[in-house]
């Protein structure tokens, strides 16, 4: 597992998403130093594959998250993660939701071929609220944190190495943390500046807090996309990430 350093900026991963290669690289080019964890998703590996990984890697010396987000039987989940095994990858998702028999699978591979890589399981979407719970699995809203709980579980057990969750289920995952003995990596999206919580500018994103809020209540890293990528002054943001109330 990767040492989390105490600095916010270099536990800030930054998804460089709603952009072309040619976009990635100039931002890239400008992003400040600091800021050396790069997530790469379906849009731009879909678009530019692992060649973008590797340049972004080799040109930029950026670590790289890719966010595939795998979500399909055993088998072929552990087949696609063993085709990425070459590649210069420290965090990659899958959805936990795939099951328990998909995610030893993962693990087995990772143990093969991949020990560089870390397993990240998606738990829920930021982007989902309580009505999505309902609507897509019945799960009414005084029952949603037993089904994080749920999930969280399954991760441990099947000694996945960390989870994607919203900060505000941090407190849950230190719960099940405790009970199960067992410190599972925590990666937080969905994360918002307070001045764009407060105006509104959370975009597709539904359970937000701010950096701050996410590194108090524990997480060992946050993702942050467009109030990154978008940003009318970047270095100043950046500076914002390190203070404390950001
Ligand atoms: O622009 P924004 O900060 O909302 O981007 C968040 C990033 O985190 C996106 O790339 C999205 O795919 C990813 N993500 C998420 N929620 C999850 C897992 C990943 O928003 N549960």
């Amino acid at each position: 597992m990767s040492t989390v350093d105490p600095i916010p900026s270099s536990r800030t991963m930054v998804a460089l998403d709603n952009m072309t290669r040619e976009q990635a690289l100039v931002f890239l080019t400008e992003m400040p130093s600091e800021l050396d964890l790069v997530k790469i998703g379906l849009e731009l590996y879909c678009s530019y594959g692992a060649a973008f990984v590797r340049e972004v890697h080799e040109k930029f010396n950026k670590r790289i998250f890719l966010d595939l987000k795998l979500h399909d039987i055993p088998n072929t989940v552990a087949k696609t993660l063993a085709s990425l095994s070459n590649l210069p990858i420290e965090f990659i998702t899958v959805h936990l939701s795939g099951g328990r028999q998909m995610l030893e699978a993962c693990q087995s591979i990772r143990n093969e071929k991949m020990t560089h890589t870390n397993i990240l399981g998606v738990s829920y979407l930021t982007s989902l609220d309580h009505t999505n719970f309902r609507e897509t699995w019945g799960i009414e809203e005084t029952t949603i944190p037993a089904a994080f709980m749920r999930l969280f579980s399954l991760a441990s057990e099947t000694k996945t190495q960390g989870i994607v969750c919203s900060a505000q289920e941090l407190k849950l995952l230190s719960k099940q943390q405790e009970s199960a003995n067992n410190k599972l990596m925590s990666v937080c999206p969905g994360i918002r500046f307070q001045d764009e919580i407060d105006n509104g500018s959370i975009g597709d994103q539904r359970r937000v807090l701010t950096p701050s809020q996410a590194f108090d209540r524990g997480a060992d890293y946050i993702v942050m996309g467009r109030s990154l990528t978008q940003a009318e002054d970047l270095k100043s943001r950046v500076a914002q990430l390190n203070l404390v109330n950001s």
